[in-house]
Formats: structure tokens, C-alpha cells, sequence
């Protein structure tokens, strides 16, 4: 048994920079189900969106292109924690030693600033184009200097442990020695992450698969706005067959390289992006995914093209080196030949309730990050604000976690000796997540329809109902807690009938805010 002040379930940047603030006032456990740097943030390609640039920016504009993309349904307050609060979050992250890339030229700021989609002013930092690998860095360099922070990777949490609404930490499997650990903690934050391993192509790490939400929602936690799921408008074609790609990450080709200039032309070779969008290639992520999903469609392929040609072999050479390498692996010469892409998921909006300071309806229950959710985001994120949200809310929820260091820790009867062997076989669990993924991505994807929806939730409640028992092994829990969020967006996606920001309805194309501008939030409570 491991005792702890803060437990902290997940190794991303909202964990690490949770970590670092609650070091300040007690000792700290993070487990992460792989290592520190197998997570989404170190994937995080583009940047991080803070408005830095006093002469050409302000909180003020980052704040209304946040709310605009949002598509009706941000919280104020949210937003303007993230906006303001990250200004300051960034300079201690530069004060650490983050390397962002400087501006070659006078009149851009200190700092290289660029464009991604609904952005109106020049205002994400990167650093080249693996952005979330050194911010990731940065922050794990620092973590790994604190004496009373300890790191136990491989640990996947299997349950929050309550009692009387109150979590006292958690049981987690060691993945190591398949030992059940239990970790008991005054207080405990989730940062696990985002879920989009459920769908068939996705640009998240393998570890995505929504552990976190599923964890919370079976210990009563409120769930929120899990229709709401982003998928980013290029990720380079995979021509592999669906067998291959199962929780293979698409490579995501950044939005950042439309911010340079790059321009999409479907496969006639026409610049189409003008018919949907007065941004162009710049319109918010939704509308861009929307719109070459329908090129693609009626074009009778799978995919566009992405060119950049016109920004100069130097500069793409310079400012996307991890792109331009990979492409070239892969056998394209980016600064010739066009890209093929196509929409993968890569976000999601919604997931456990929080207010700004990260507290869920849990007592001592915290969550920051992707597994998150408070409204920052809307119904559509803007590009880049999810490591900014992930730094400002990690920071908060822990500097709130805190202040449960004063409790005594509770001791909850836990059963470490469980029946470890497996309940189905790997082939068995492999077809269940198979189905899961296709589903989710045929039938609750970029474009909805109630009968499809209702259909994929079947066969999910299916899945889950055949998962209705204590998981054994890492591919048992991960499948059981795929198909109950799956299950909770298919929900989500059936219940709201309108279209706003990320979901779409064919049967309800049109956004009502009469009806709809309000959150979806589900407990397992009401499910009983
Ligand atoms: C990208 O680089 O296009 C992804 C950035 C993001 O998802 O915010």
C-alpha cells in the first residue's frame, strides 16, 4: 500500500505541471500507465497559444477567438482564467527553460509567433514543430529534481477508491509485476488524458483510450459534453490496411502548416477551401474537417492534398523538421510533392465535470487536462489551447488538491487479491476493440444521423455489457473503459439533436440555441 498527500493518475502536462505545484505543499505520487513522454502532449505538434505579444495581441482577442470557436457553449470565466492565468503559466514555463523558437525578423516579438486556424492574431509559440515534446521535457526535468514527487510508470489505475463520495486514491495495476497496488492519497487528480483510441484513425498516442473518464464515471463523477469531438482536418493518409492501424496514431501533419501558408486542393487540383469558409484553410477546425470530408466524397476518394511547396524548401526544412522527416520516410519530398490527408480524431471537448479550480462532485476528486472538462472549450477548441488548459488547470486543481493535505487519509477496504487471470482471450478482446473503433468512426464521426447513432450504441452496450465484470489484465480494463465512453458520446451524440461546433447532425443540420445551448452531462446514477 502506497500513501501519498496528492495521487496523481496520468504523466502529461497537466499531471506533471499538477505535480509541481502540489510539491510545494506535500509529497506526490504520479503513476502513468507507460512512461513520462508517452502521452499526447509529446505528440502535441503546433504549439501553445498565449497572448505574449503585447503590441499585436491581447488576453482580450485571445479570449474572443476562444468564445467564437467555441460555437456558443464556453464558460466566461474559464476562458479568461485560461487566457490571462496562461500568460503567466507560459513565462514560467520559458523561466524553466523551455526553448521556443525566437522571430527571425523585427516587428514579431521576441518570440517566433504563428497562425493556426480561427486565430486572428499571430500567437502560438512552438518550437519547431514538437512543441508538446519540449514542453514535456522541460516540465518532467523539473519534476525529477523534487525529492517528494515519486513517478511509478507502467501503473494503470483500475478504480477510484470512495467512500461516502469522498476518493481516497486508487487501485491500479502494476503492469510491471501484475500486482494490484492500491495508492491511497487526501486527495487525488486525474490527468489521464484524452479517449480517441475508440476511433479507427486518430492522432492520439496508444495510451488514449479515456481511463480517467471511465474511472470517475463509475465512482459517480459527472460527465459532460462528450459529443463533442474534434477531429483535426490533416492527418497524412494511411495507406496501410485496417488491421495495421488499429491504435496506430495517424502522423498528424500541424495545422501550423497552413498558418505558414500551406494550401488544401482536392484531387482535380482545385483550391477549395474558399467555397466553405471566409478564413479559407485558416476557418475553424470543424468546418475545415466538414469540408474535406464532403471534397473526399465527392471526389470518390480518401483523401486531399496539402501543399507547401510555395513556402520555400528552407523555411519548411527549419520550421517543421520532424514533418519534413517523416514525409521523407514515408517517401515524400514535402517541399516538391503535396501531402495526401485526411480528418482524423484528435480531441475531445467534453469529459469529467470541474469547475475552475479542477474539483468534480467528489470530494477530494480533481481533474485537469483533456480528461477534463469546464467549458473551456465549447463545443470546438481552438487550436493550441489544450496544453495551455492543460498547464493553467493542472496548476489550479493542484493548488485546490492542496489544501486537502490537512485531512487525515482514509483507509477503504480494498481487495488486492483478485482472480488475475484474464477473462477473455486477446484475440477476443482485439475483436471487441475492432468494433468498437469502426463503429464509432462509421457512425458517430464527422457526420451523425440518429439511426446510426442509435445503432452504434447497441452494439457498444453490447461490448459493455459483455465487459460488465472486474477486469484482469491492461487489454481488459482498457477495453471496458473504451466502450462506456464510447457509450457516453453515442449518448451524448443521440440526445442532442442540432448541429454546433464539432457534432453534426445530418437530421438536424442547423444550430438551435433555443433548445440546445446548454451542456449534456451524464452520471451513472441516473443510468440505475
Ligand atoms: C496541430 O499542430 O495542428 C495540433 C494543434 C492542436 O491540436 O491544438
Amino acid at each position: 500500500m502506497q500513501k501519498s498527500d496528492i495521487l496523481i493518475i496520468g504523466g502529461g502536462i497537466a499531471g506533471l505541471a499538477a505535480a509541481l505545484t502540489a510539491s510545494k505543499f506535500g509529497n506526490v505520487t504520479i503513476i502513468t500507465k507507460s512512461k513520462i513522454g508517452d502521452t499526447a502532449t509529446q505528440k502535441a505538434q503546433g504549439g501553445i497559444a498565449a497572448a505574449i505579444d503585447e503590441k499585436f495581441d491581447s488576453t482580450q482577442y485571445h479570449f474572443e477567438d476562444t468564445i467564437e470557436a467555441g460555437a456558443g457553449l464556453c464558460d466566461e470565466e474559464a476562458v479568461r482564467i485560461l487566457v490571462n492565468e496562461g500568460v503567466t503559466r507560459v513565462k514560467e514555463l520559458i523561466e524553466m527553460g523551455a526553448q521556443f523558437d525566437k522571430a527571425e525578423t523585427e516587428g514579431g516579438g521576441k518570440f517566433s509567433l504563428t497562425l493556426e486556424g480561427a486565430h486572428k492574431r499571430r500567437r502560438i509559440l512552438h518550437a519547431g514543430d514538437a512543441t508538446g515534446k519540449e514542453i514535456e521535457k522541460t516540465l518532467a526535468y523539473e519534476v525529477m529534481k523534487q525529492d517528494n514527487i515519486s513517478v511509478h510508470p507502467q501503473t494503470l489505475g483500475i478504480d477510484l477508491l470512495i467512500i461516502d463520495n469522498n476518493c481516497a486514491g486508487a487501485k491500479a495495476l502494476d503492469l510491471k509485476t501484475n500486482k494490484i497496488e492500491t495508492y491511497l492519497a487526501k486527495a487525488t487528480i486525474l490527468a489521464t488524458g484524452g479517449m480517441c483510441q475508440i476511433y479507427l484513425y486518430t492522432t492520439n498516442p496508444k495510451v488514449a483510450t479515456g481511463d480517467g473518464i471511465a474511472m470517475a464515471y463509475r465512482a459517480g463523477a459527472q460527465i459532460v459534453d462528450m459529443e463533442f469531438i474534434q477531429f483535426h482536418p490533416t492527418s497524412l493518409l494511411q495507406l496501410k490496411q485496417f488491421e495495421d492501424i488499429i491504435a496506430l496514431p495517424q502522423f498528424l501533419i500541424s495545422e501550423a502548416v497552413r498558418g505558414e501558408g500551406g494550401i488544401l486542393l482536392n484531387i482535380k487540383g482545385e483550391r477549395f477551401m474558399e467555397k466553405y469558409h471566409n478564413q479559407c484553410e485558416l476557418a475553424p477546425r470543424d468546418i475545415v474537417a466538414r469540408a474535406i470530408f464532403d471534397e473526399i466524397k465527392k471526389t470518390k476518394t480518401n483523401y486531399v492534398n496539402l501543399q507547401l511547396s510555395q513556402i520555400g524548401a528552407d523555411k519548411i526544412k527549419r520550421r517543421f523538421p520532424v514533418i519534413y522527416k517523416t514525409c521523407m520516410e514515408r517517401g515524400l519530398d514535402i517541399t516538391k510533392d503535396n501531402i495526401p490527408v485526411a480528418p482524423a480524431a484528435h480531441y475531445a471537448m467534453g469529459g469529467i465535470k470541474t469547475d475552475t479550480n479542477g474539483r468534480t462532485n467528489i470530494e477530494s476528486l480533481f481533474a485537469a487536462g483533456e480528461c477534463s472538462s469546464l467549458g473551456i472549450h465549447g463545443a470546438n477548441r481552438l487550436a493550441s489551447n489544450s496544453l495551455l488548459d492543460g498547464l493553467v488547470f493542472g496548476h489550479r486543481s493542484a493548488l485546490k488538491a492542496s489544501e486537502k493535505i490537512k485531512n487525515k487519509l482514509l483507509s477503504p477496504r480494498v481487495n488486492e487479491e483478485q482472480n488475475r487471470n484474464a477473462f477473455f482471450t486477446d484475440e477476443e478482446i482485439h475483436q471487441f476493440t475492432l468494433a468498437i473503433k469502426i463503429n464509432m468512426w462509421q457512425k458517430v464521426g464527422i457526420l451523425r444521423s440518429g439511426n446510426d447513432l442509435k445503432d452504434a450504441l447497441d452494439k457498444i452496450k453490447n461490448i459493455e455489457d459483455k465487459m460488465a465484470f472486474t477486469p484482469s489484465t491492461k487489454q481488459e480494463i482498457e477495453t471496458k473503459n473504451m466502450a462506456q465512453v464510447a457509450a457516453l458520446i453515442c449518448c451524448g451524440a443521440i440526445d442532442r439533436q442540432e448541429s454546433r461546433g464539432a457534432h453534426y447532425r445530418t437530421d438536424f443540420p442547423q444550430r438551435n440555441d433555443k433548445n440546445w445551448k446548454k451542456h449534456l452531462t451524464y452520471n451513472i446514477m441516473d443510468k440505475k
